[in-house]
């Protein structure tokens, strides 16, 4: 058990099995991506420790960079606006490969997604380490998803809980109260 500002979280997925899984991916984008030199966008903070395993895990030629994602409150009609700060690659053209941490609400990744098609990629997937199934609440599908997970709170591997545990190499899951 580890205590991370006032909970208590219990191992849930080691880092052996994390790096299994992400040889795994790895091994499914080498071979769609194969001659296509995709583009890798990480979007802070959450995936950076993800983006680099994975990264490090591809043979193929790949460029990676990474976003930070602002949000705004839009117009009515708009809602919420989320920008990428950062983006300074021609996307034009290109096959784009956006790593996240987690996908919860979804919420996040459909505010984003617009962002990304207005500069006319030629293509666009999800690789993501999480998802929550039972917390999704927005039309988004990862295409790569490392893990699907129960709708708990999981700290660890590039996840925070208020700041701290992103150095933790195994994933942690909020034990019960
Ligand atoms: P969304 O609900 O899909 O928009 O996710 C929003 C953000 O909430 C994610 O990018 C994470 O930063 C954060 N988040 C959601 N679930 C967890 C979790 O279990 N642990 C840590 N961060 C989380
Ligand atoms: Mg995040």
């Amino acid at each position: 058990m580890i205590r991370v500002h006032d909970k208590v979280f219990i191992p849930f997925i080691s880092k052996t099995e994390i790096q299994k899984r992400v040889h795994e991916l790895a091994e499914m984008i080498n071979a769609e991506y194969a001659g296509k030199k995709p583009l890798i966008l990480g979007v802070l903070n959450g995936s950076f420790i993800f983006a680099a395993d994975l990264f490090r895990e591809l043979t193929i030629d790949a460029e990676i960079s990474f976003i930070k994602l602002a949000s705004y409150k839009g117009t009515s009609s708009t809602g919420n606006v989320v920008t990428a700060i950062g983006l300074e690659e021609d996307l034009h053209g290109r096959h784009i490969i956006i790593v996240e941490d987690i996908i919860d609400t979804g919420k996040t990744m459909s505010a984003f997604l617009p962002e990304i098609h207005h500069r006319h990629p030629e293509s666009v997937k999800i690789a993501v380490f999480l998802t929550k199934p039972e917390a999704l609440q927005y039309d988004v599908k990862a295409d790569f998803t490392a893990f699907r997970i129960e709708d708990k709170f999981v700290v660890g591997y590039g996840l925070d809980y208020d700041g701290l545990g992103r150095n933790l190499p195994d994933l942690y899951i909020l034990k019960d109260q």
